[in-house]
């Protein structure tokens, strides 16, 4: 197949077709890896992209503030500089490609280009979640696009499943891995039983994860990406501030292994749920069923699962970060918006579009209900274990399961580790009786308290 593909490809140049087309600018902001990939990706595909979308995608400048590092791809340096304005004003400019990240000069530059009336494609999925709002609405008034398929999933292209394939669905839930050094630790604690501490540590030294890796491991790059996917099917602008963020740091092995016992695995989850006029966005690390399919999700990749209303489950599946995967999103994007020119104009694809319905209530995370595995170290005398299900009782919380574990674990001879699945109960009811438990003395250190998805 790819032969043909490049004999046709040949057969293209031959023709000069590619001359007589229209030409579309692009502008880089940003020469690191995956605007590297993006380059390469431009480059080789070139007369294939021409001859599938009827335009001929042109690179003409790149800003990056290095433009001496060899990044594996060749351009010309003419093309180099290290102004970002020089790109955003370059006339032969159509299309501005941001890479940078951050909300920092990230931020300035898109606003920039947007009021210079050009089309934006970004992969900066905490500018959109912090200033989505903004920044859709200066699109829409300097009415041209802006894309952003690789600010969620990087090679999944779940930002065009929600706002096309999906668009006639009410979508009733979405559960997403959606961040790779995360799976990635929590894979490796389950498969090798290491201590998350260990695993952090190879993974930075490998460079899988950043040297500050808070925001994969304290779950706010999921929440970014969450509240994306939450905008998207809901309508309305959802700030990060509503997101309910819990991260994997600390995780024990121990409550790996116990969840893996009991027919487990923990995944960091992103939860977004519709119910009635309710909406619900939280990230947790949350226990999944072995023969769910998102258990089977392992490493470095990411899932979504979409649940819309005519559609049932879809399940969306790949690699969510990395130089290729994340510019083939890229240059998704960048043909879209050259498709829009050719066909007469910016589609106003309006980032998230907003639906002039009353926004749906966000539903705090004390009246969220799920079934709980509660880990605790319980006082080895006498009626302790009575004292702490007796409590969870008088909350109103029902136990499915309760064990008290006996094994290599158990090295302190006052406290002994005990688990227990719960039935569905109010996240508010778990709380106010773990507190009770914690304040009775029949516990000893913080009790883990882990969501199970069902
Ligand atoms: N750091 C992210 C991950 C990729 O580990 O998946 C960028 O969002």
């Amino acid at each position: 197949m790819y032969s043909i593909l490049l004999n046709f490809r040949n057969e293209i140049t031959r023709q000069g077709l590619v001359k007589d087309m229209k030409q579309i600018g692009v502008g880089l902001l940003g020469f690191g890896t995956v605007g590297a990939g993006v380059v390469k990706g431009l480059q080789e595909r070139r007369e294939l992209l021409a001859q599938k979308i009827g335009a001929d995608i042109v690179l003409r400048r790149i800003a990056d503030l290095d433009i001496k590092s060899d990044r594996g791809v060749t351009v010309d340096p003419a093309i180099l500089t290290t102004e970002a304005s020089e790109v955003i004003n370059d006339p032969a400019v159509d299309v501005v490609v941001e890479l940078i990240g951050g909300t920092g000069i990230a931020k300035t530059l898109v606003m920039e280009a947007l009021r210079a009336g050009k089309s934006v494609v970004t992969a900066n999925k905490k500018l959109l979640a912090e200033y989505g709002e903004e920044i859709f609405t200066l699109a829409e008034e300097s009415e041209v696009d802006i894309y952003f398929g690789a600010s969620v999933g990087g090679g999944i292209p779940i930002v065009r499943v929600l706002r096309e394939g999906l668009v006639g669905n009410a979508i009733v839930s979405m559960y997403g891995i959606l961040n790779g050094t995360c799976n990635y630790i929590l894979t490796r604690m389950e498969n090798e039983g290491l201590p998350f501490d260990d695993v952090l540590k190879e993974a930075q030294a490998a460079g899988y994860a950043e040297s500050n890796p808070s925001l994969d491991i304290d779950g706010f790059d999921t929440a970014h990406k969450a509240v994306i996917l939450a905008s998207l099917a809901y309508g309305f602008h959802v700030p990060m501030s509503v997101a309910a963020v819990e991260g994997i740091r600390g995780l024990a092995g121990i409550d790996v292994k116990f969840a893996s016992e009991l027919g487990f695995k923990i995944k960091l989850l992103a939860i977004i749920r519709g119910e009635g006029d309710e909406v619900e966005v939280r990230v947790s690390p949350t226990l999944v069923a072995v023969d769910h399919v998102l258990a089977s999700v392992s490493g470095v990749f990411n899932a979504v699962m979409v649940k819309g209303d005519y559609t049932g489950d879809t399940l969306y599946y790949g690699r969510g970060a990395g130089r290729k995967p994340t510019a083939s999103t890229v240059i998704g994007d960048i043909c879209d918006i050259a498709r829009n020119m050719i066909a007469g104009g910016p589609r106003h694809s309006r980032g998230i579009v907003r639906l002039p319905s009353e926004p749906p209530r966000m539903r705090s995370v004390s009246e969220s209900r799920s079934r709980y595995y509660l880990r605790l170290m319980v006082l080895d005398r006498a009626g302790s274990l009575g004292r702490f299900t007796t409590i969870l009782g008088s909350h109103g919380v029902s136990i499915q399961a309760v064990s008290q574990k006996c094994g290599a674990e158990v090295t302190d001879s006052d406290y002994q580790p005990v688990v227990a699945l719960t039935h569905v109960a109010r996240e508010a009811d778990i709380e106010a009786a773990l507190a009770e438990i914690r304040a009775s003395g029949v516990i000893g250190g913080e009790p883990v308290k882990i969501r199970i998805l069902d």
